[in-house]
């Protein structure tokens, strides 16, 4: 049998980068970042999935800046909410499969339980709008796929909370970090190693797929960014001597409002696919002794 060809978008973030090392376990991966393919210009985007031809888009890019999209509501548009259309609807012509990533953001953070994939969307910011019209798209545009909604992502490289708090906790005696914004910190490796995962079980001939959507994709267990940063201290000696003050949101203003409820119940995840990512807290010791 040929190995699919796979087109990746936004090959050098934190979720891309990771899966062109688990994708090309499935296939032949064409991994395009975004001077090779700019997703604001839909003629190229067009353009670029014709000449590749592939038989799955993966589509980790998106317009991540939270708060600046606040101020660049047409760029956060461009990427996040017109692009997965436009690859929705190549997808559709080519019959190929979209994979595509989303956010906790497109909720409204009320209440204390976990999202499920059908619960109502109502996003706070324009990054989660924005977000949630590319979901909204790539529906409308009815090819198969898989719309990973994830949250609270970082790695070993990137702009992420691990990193940032590392840094700041070496120049700074204290620190003070939101204690009421609830969420499952996500690495990166995982979150691609699971969308391996996922492919590789429809791939396999034995078995008749027909369960494309939305599902949610996190790991298992839930945090503060107070109780993220103190478990990134906890990791490294060296991190030692920050004082760690937990505050509540409204105490530390940003132009985009946060959910303060992001936990998302990914059951759906494990009954499809027999899938469920580990521990947080697990995942982050693997990922800082992998530094
Ligand atoms: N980061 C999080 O905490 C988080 C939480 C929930 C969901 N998600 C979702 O998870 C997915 C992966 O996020 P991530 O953390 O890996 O993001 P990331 O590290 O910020 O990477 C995003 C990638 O998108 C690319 N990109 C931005 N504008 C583009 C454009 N106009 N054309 C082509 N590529 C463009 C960037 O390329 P350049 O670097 O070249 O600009 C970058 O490589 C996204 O869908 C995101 O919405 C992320």
């Amino acid at each position: 049998m040929s190995r699919p060809r796979i087109l990746l978008t936004g090959a050098n973030g934190q979720v891309g980068w990771e899966l062109r090392r688990t994708l090309s376990s499935l296939g032949e991966v064409v991994a395009l970042d975004s001077r090779a393919m700019n997703l604001a210009d839909t003629a190229a985007v067009r353009q670029k999935v014709r000449n590749i031809a592939p038989s799955i888009i993966v589509n980790p890019a998106a317009y991540t800046a939270v708060d600046k999209a606040e101020s660049e509501p047409e760029r956060a548009r461009a990427v996040n909410a017109v692009a997965p259309g436009i690859l929705a609807e190549e997808a559709g012509r080519l019959d190929a499969l979209l994979v595509h990533y989303s956010t906790d953001y497109v909720f409204n953070g009320s209440g204390t339980t976990p999202w499920r994939e059908d619960d109502v969307c109502d996003p706070l910011n324009v990054y989660g709008a924005t977000k949630l019209a590319g979901e909204r798209a790539i529906q409308a545009a009815g090819c198969r796929h898989f719309i990973f909604r994830t949250s609270w992502v970082y790695g070993a490289r990137g702009s992420n909370f691990l990193l940032t708090m590392r840094r700041l906790m070496r120049e700074r005696p204290e620190l003070k970090i939101v204690a009421d914004q609830i969420g499952a910190p996500t690495w990166c490796r995982d979150l691609a190693e699971a969308t391996a995962l996922v492919l590789s079980q429809i791939a396999s001939p034995a078995r008749s797929f027909d369960q494309w959507g939305v599902y949610h994709m996190t790991h298992a267990g839930e945090t503060s960014w107070h109780g993220f940063a103190e478990a990134i201290q906890a990791l490294d000696e060296t991190l030692a001597s920050a004082r760690l003050l937990p505050i509540p949101g409204c105490d530390y203003p940003t132009p985009a409002q946060r959910p303060l409820n992001s936990r998302l119940n990914n059951d759906r995840l494990e009954q499809a696919f027999g899938l469920r990512l580990q521990d947080w807290r697990a995942a982050l010791a693997l990922c800082v002794s992998e530094r």
